[in-house]
């Protein structure tokens, strides 16, 4: 059997490799209008950062795993065509700045009609809005032809940095499919595929919009439970409670459950906010004026508790930051990736810098990234080592929760910064008093400010 993903990212590469390592007798083959892409994944620098993937990768590379850019080939050849290329948000037109922007799965759709001349079932791994297999199929299917192609939904739940083991053994694999003998017959076949190393039971199946809408309100409910605890989080500052025990305490609560309660600067990624407005598209379009109105919130608390976080730093530093040196200690949007899209450190630190902060950036893997989203503002700082980023600085802003910030050696950051030296912990993993003690002053998300100046 062959298989081929046309769109090499942070979905189809990871998912791809997990295929061909599991399915060893399964030709793979991952193909992206991106050459540089292509060539990355071939060698030890792989085009994204993912603990983990390199050892998947290289186990089956060459042997029934293959990136190319023939893109025609590879979909000629294929059995299953799994398309995974990006569903921005639309920047123009209708629904701008809220519905998908579906041109690039339109344009794959119509390039696998052209070339095939066998049947094929196509696999929607992007996330998509709701009855979009019935437009790709109405494409797949526009004029004449003997080529049948069965459109399956397979929405992908893995959450990057931990891609590896989500993928090895996810909570479940959802599969929507159509109830006609065609529709059966290509969910039966994907069924096999996954049921190679993941348990029967956890091998969802549904018609398809449910699969469709399903992965969208995945997102949303998981968002959701991040703005709810970081809405509390401003209370919490207002009243002299910690969110960090109303999260322990409310996450005792089986029905509630401790997962998703952490406070703060607010959620990133390429997914979350994408698929919340891409779903208050869809219901102001079938007409659910106040179901959109509520999704939407959540995505106006995100960006509140983003900017609240540069307005505490401001107040907090005599209400005047020019002129200031601010280390953002990680600019990636969660811990363990390089990935930067909708990470919050993108606003903050274009807030801080309108206030004519001196910023300086330090991430361990996305200082790249960081420079392209941060190329419009002068007078940046890029520096991965934190104490070099830190001599002469008046404060830091840890944004991202990497496990090594909480190894720093404190004393000697508190020695080589100006004082009085400020930490506002965006993401609450330091040890606060600790590094109160030792001088500095410390403000969370959600908890008492602790300062040594009254
Ligand atoms: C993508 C979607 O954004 C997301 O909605 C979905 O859930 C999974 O797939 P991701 O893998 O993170 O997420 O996107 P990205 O890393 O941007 O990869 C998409 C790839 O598709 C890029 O490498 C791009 O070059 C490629 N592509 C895009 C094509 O090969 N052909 C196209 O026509 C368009
Ligand atoms: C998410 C979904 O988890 C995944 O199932 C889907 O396929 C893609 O979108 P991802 O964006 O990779 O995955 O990361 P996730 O771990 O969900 O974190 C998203 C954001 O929320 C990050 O910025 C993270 O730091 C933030 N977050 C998460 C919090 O602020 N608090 C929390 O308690 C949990």
């Amino acid at each position: 059997m062959n298989i081929c993903c046309i769109g090499a990212g942070y979905v189809g590469g990871p998912t791809m490799a997990m295929i061909a390592k599991q399915c060893p007798d399964i030709n793979v083959t991952v193909v992206d209008i991106n050459e540089q892409r292509i060539l990355a994944w071939q060698t030890n620098e792989l085009p994204i950062y993912e603990p983990g993937l390199l050892e998947v990768v290289q186990e089956s590379l060459g042997r029934n795993l293959f990136f190319s850019c023939d893109i025609d080939k590879a979909i000629y050849n294929a059995d299953i065509i799994f398309v995974s290329v990006n569903t921005p948000t639309k920047t123009f037109g209708e629904g701008a700045g809220r519905a998908s922007d579906l041109q690039y799965w339109e344009l794959c759709a119509r390039r696998i009609k052209k070339v095939s001349e066998s049947d094929k079932i196509i696999v929607e791994k992007s996330t998509l809005p709701v009855r979009t297999a019935e437009a790709m199929e109405r494409v797949l299917h526009s004029e004449d032809n003997k080529v049948h192609f069965e459109v399956l939904s397979n929405p992908e739940f893995l959450a990057e940095g931990t891609a590896v083991a989500d993928l090895n053994n996810p909570d479940r694999v959802l599969i929507g499919g159509h109830e006609t003998p065609s529709g059966k017959k290509a969910l039966e076949l994907l069924i096999q595929i996954y049921a190679r190393w993941i348990p029967r039971d956890k091998i969802l199946t549904s018609n398809v919009w449910s699969s469709e809408l399903s992965k969208l309100t995945a997102n949303a409910f998981l968002a959701q439970r991040v703005s709810s605890i970081n809405s509390i989080s401003a209370l919490c500052e207002a009243t002299g409670a910690d969110v960090a025990e109303v999260s322990h305490a409310i996450g005792t609560d089986s029905r509630i459950g401790s997962k998703f309660l952490q406070a703060s600067v607010g959620f990133g990624g390429s997914c979350f906010k994408k698929d919340i407005l891409n779903l208050v598209y869809l219901c102001e379009t079938y007409g659910l004026k106040e179901v959109a109105e509520y999704w939407q919130q959540v995505v106006e608390i995100n960006e509140y508790q983003q900017t609240r976080f540069t307005k505490n730093i401001i107040k907090s530093m005599f209400n005047t930051i020019a002129g200031k040196k601010i280390v953002i200690l990680g600019f990636a949007f969660k811990a363990d990736t390089g990935d930067t899209r909708e990470s919050p450190a993108i606003r903050i630190c274009k807030e801080l810098h309108a206030e004519k902060a001196d910023l300086v950036i330090s991430d361990p893997k996305a200082i790249l990234n960081a420079k392209d989203d941060l190329s419009e503002l002068s007078n940046v700082i890029y520096e991965e080592d934190p104490y070099e980023a830190a001599k002469d600085a008046d404060a830091i802003a840890l944004l991202t929760d990497w496990s090594t910030y909480n190894n720093l050696d404190f004393q000697k950051l508190y020695e080589i910064m100006r004082k009085p030296a400020f930490i506002f912990d965006g993401r609450n993993i330091l040890d606060h008093k600790n590094i109160f003690n030792l001088g500095f002053e410390v403000y969370s998300v959600g908890k008492g400010r602790l300062s040594h100046l009254n």
